[in-house]
């Protein structure tokens, strides 16, 4: 049987939201983008065979946290909150977060003019936190994916959503109703989440990471989906 042999070292699950183009998302059956790219380069190095599940954005920490998946990739922020229940690789992407309004918005011009409108973001995501902490909590909306939230601010419900770049991107490109709204906020870093303590499966992948940045296939990867 096909993939028998990549079987040999066993199977690796990945836990994913693939609501997040260009970083992981839908094509029709399959789950593609920058992360699954990058997981099965990883998997190859590993010499196990990539298994991806796909799940809503908040249940990925737990499903990592209580070992049902072995690891998380999902253009996951490393952030204190979350490295209190998982341990996270060495990062491999960047990003920052930007906001998106309507593009006949006047009064949103930047984070400084936040405060006071109604923000939507994907549920537990760090354009939730951020948001949050912005404009206080009972100015969010949230959303199982920030499709829903683009669609929700398409439609006048709220006033911006705040969201990763390169998936800010993808919906501006769709969607020349939008504009982004002003500067990037701080910047943001990615990584792979394990179950705390498994320190043998952090090894591994540290290892792999950094065998894919020196040869150039993460960057090829990235820019496959981001052109420069
Ligand atoms: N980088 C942000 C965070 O870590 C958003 C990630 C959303 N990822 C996704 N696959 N839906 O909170």
């Amino acid at each position: 049987k096909a993939g028998e042999e990549a079987a040999a070292g066993g199977t690796i699950l990945m836990a994913t939201n693939a609501e997040f183009e260009p970083w992981e998302f839908h094509d029709g059956d399959a789950i593609v983008g920058i992360d699954p790219e990058i997981a099965g380069a990883i998997a190859e190095k590993l010499g196990m065979e990539l298994k991806v599940e796909d799940m809503a954005f908040d249940a990925i920490i737990p499903s990592v946290a209580s070992g049902k998946c072995d690891f998380a990739m999902a253009g996951m922020t490393v952030n204190p909150e979350r490295a209190a229940s998982v341990d996270f690789t060495d990062t491999y992407a960047s990003s920052s977060l930007v906001i998106l309004v309507k593009a006949d918005n006047t009064e949103i011009t930047g984070e400084d003019t936040l405060a006071g409108h109604v923000v939507g973001a994907q549920l537990g995501t760090t354009g939730d936190t951020t948001a949050s902490d912005i404009c206080g909590d009972d100015k969010v909306e949230r959303y199982n994916t920030f499709f829903e939230a683009v669609q929700s601010l398409k439609q006048g419900k709220i006033d911006a959503v705040l969201l990763d770049k390169a998936p800010a991107n993808v919906f501006l490109s769709q969607n020349d109703d939008l504009k982004q709204a002003g500067e990037e906020l701080g910047k943001e870093e990615y990584a792979i989440a394990v179950k705390k303590g498994n320190t043998e499966l952090l090894e591994k992948l540290n290892a792999a990471i950094a065998e894919l940045k020196e040869d150039g296939t993460i960057d090829e990867i990235v820019n496959k989906y981001i052109p420069a």
